[in-house]
């Protein structure tokens, strides 16, 4: 089943939500690039949000100590979404973009290894979990309730940002096209402070033990969560049902196994872990398991 044409558009074998419009993504592939760039990218529910706010922890003093009151939306805005229909050009360097893309559809100017990508990936049932859910909280998402369709629909490619799969595969089978740092949200759920010293080494900012510790600490789930510059809670009510959840939902690594049957997970597996084996990723499945 096709997603309805009321939530997405396709854009050259990509499903865009329909609150950004063919004309602009389409020109994205002219969006002039500047060398100290940094571009956020995830196929949805990978982690994207919590990686905005370490971003923005790492860049802001202001963000670090609590004297600014700036929206991560605001500091790192979507590309694909500009939704208050910014102008880019202006937003003061380094310029961080969130997107969703393919790697097929990013900037050219990002290849040859001109600004710098961090790719943040998830394991799939965690993300296809996390997206069920998430389907019913945003209300600019098609939702499907039944989980067991959604299943079907995910392991499909059609759901907003299409195939996993693909997107990840893209993304990795292209990497030496562009400047790139590849992180796992269960390294993440980890070992944070690893994390954030990789992101800060990758984009060459230097930070005292103390801030980096700052940054740790406000970037932990429960930290986020409170937090109104990081948790989106911004969202009018329209793009959101506050009422059926919010951004920042459970966390956790494993939370597949709350919701799956042993029939859909062989399903799952049937469909995706023998294509996934071409991927340079050791997934983890349990935060019990070894990374
Ligand atoms: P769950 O729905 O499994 O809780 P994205 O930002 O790409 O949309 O991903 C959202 C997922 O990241 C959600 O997963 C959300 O709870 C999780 N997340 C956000 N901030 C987090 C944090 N600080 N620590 C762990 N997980 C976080």
């Amino acid at each position: 089943m096709e997603p309805s044409k009321e939530y997405v558009f396709k854009y050259k074998g990509f499903y865009f939500g329909v609150i950004t419009s063919l004309e602009y993504v389409a020109s994205l592939e002219d969006f002039e690039i500047k060398d100290s760039d940094i571009f956020l990218a995830t196929y949805p529910k990978s982690g994207t949000v919590w990686t905005q706010n370490i971003l923005s922890l790492i860049f802001h003093e202001g963000h670090r100590n609590g004297t600014e009151n700036v929206d991560n939306l605001d500091r790192i805005p979507w590309l694909e979404y500009n939704l208050n229909k910014r102008d880019y050009k202006e937003l003061p360097s380094p310029r961080i973009f969130a997107t969703h893309l393919p790697y097929y559809l990013v900037p050219r100017g990002l290849r040859n290894k001109r600004g710098r990508i961090i790719y943040v990936t998830r394991n799939p049932k965690d993300v296809m979990v996390s997206y069920y859910h998430f389907s019913k909280y945003m209300s600019t998402l098609e939702e499907i309730p039944d989980f067991n369709l959604f299943m079907e629909r995910f392991l499909a490619g059609k759901v907003l940002a299409s195939s996993w799969l693909d997107h990840v595969a893209g993304w990795y089978s292209h990497a030496e096209d562009f400047n790139i740092l590849f992180l796992t949200y269960e390294e993440m759920k980890k070992d944070l402070r690893s994390a954030v010293l990789k992101i800060c080494n990758f984009l060459g900012k230097k930070l005292s033990e103390e801030e980096v510790d700052s940054v740790v600490r406000q970037a932990t789930f429960e930290n986020m969560r409170e937090d109104p510059r990081a948790n989106y809670e911004k969202l009018p009510e329209g793009i959101v049902a506050r009422s059926k959840g919010s951004f920042l939902r459970k966390g956790t690594v494993g939370d597949w196994k709350n919701i799956m049957t042993v029939a859909q997970n062989e399903r799952f597996d049937n469909v995706l872990k023998e294509k996934m084996k071409t991927l340079p990723i050791k997934f983890i499945w349990d935060i019990n398991d070894e990374m």
